[in-house]
């Protein structure tokens, strides 16, 4: 079944004493409020810096429905790759999710599809969950391309998975003009490449997947935009980057179903 999800990506923000700090008072939140009270029951997940994911996951222990997960992944299993994690590392630690694709890791450190299809599949072959990011440009979009752009970025990044992989990803669509811009995609321009998405999964992997899948939207969702988003029927939840930073903001997007 379909699960309502709101992540959070911390990006390169928090030192270890401040992150504990949040997920601690995240945690209080929902200990207070279990997610399956809220509207929606839908599932956290903290996006952390690598370094975090040992103690968040400790002080997520127990909580039903909250995860960790890591921001990025090597290609490789392991080896001479000075400097990078591996998924299986990453698995030891206790998180249970990846993100793989993420505009920043596209743009700033030129990862193509090819490769973001290698890191899934290390994922996958860990055991963690690929949370998939897809978006376009803001130029791109000008030019009538988003579509496209998108249907290629899952088409050669994510859906080399058989079923069974593929059941487990989650796909996050995040408009680059609206990560960390204060510019959010509006609920209807959210829904129709929500829905064209669903329609790429259903083409390949069929109606029931296509309706279990979660595709998350991400850019600039705060607690005021989020509800209207979420409303809209493809909409699963979000990816949340400069909100996930206050424990009461993210607090409230997660209450916004
Ligand atoms: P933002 O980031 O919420 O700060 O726009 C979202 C993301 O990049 O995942």
């Amino acid at each position: 079944m379909k699960k309502n999800i709101v992540a959070g990506n911390w990006k390169m923000n928090m030192n270890l004493d401040e992150g504990k700090k949040l997920a601690e008072e995240v945690s209080g939140m929902i200990r207070k409020k279990p997610l399956k009270a809220i509207n929606g029951s839908p599932d956290v997940i903290f996006f952390t810096p690598f370094i975090h994911l040992v103690d968040v996951s400790k002080i997520i222990e127990g909580l039903d429905g909250v995860g960790v997960g890591a921001q990025n992944c090597y290609s490789k299993p392991s080896g001479a790759f000075t400097g990078e994690v591996s998924a299986s590392m990453i698995k030891s630690t206790g998180a249970g999710h990846v993100l793989v694709g993420h505009s920043e890791r596209r743009s700033l450190f030129n990862e193509n599809n090819k490769m973001l299809a290698a890191k899934a599949s290390v994922a996958v072959e860990n055991g963690l969950n690929v949370v998939f990011c897809c978006g376009e440009t803001l130029e791109e979009r000008e030019n009538s391309r988003h579509f496209d752009v998108v249907r290629n970025q899952l088409r050669e990044g994510l859906f080399w998975m058989d079923n069974k992989s593929f059941s487990n990803a989650v796909i996050a669509y995040e408009p680059v003009w609206a990560i960390g811009t204060g510019v959010t995609a509006s609920p209807e321009q959210a829904q129709e490449m929500h829905a064209f998405i669903r329609d790429l999964v259903n083409e390949k992997y069929g109606n029931q997947i296509a309706q279990d899948t979660t595709i998350l939207y991400g850019g600039s969702c705060n607690p005021k935009n989020a509800n209207q988003l979420f409303q809209q029927e493809d909409v699963d939840g979000g990816l949340v980057g400069g909100a996930s930073l206050k424990a009461g903001d993210f607090f409230k997007i997660i209450q916004s179903f």
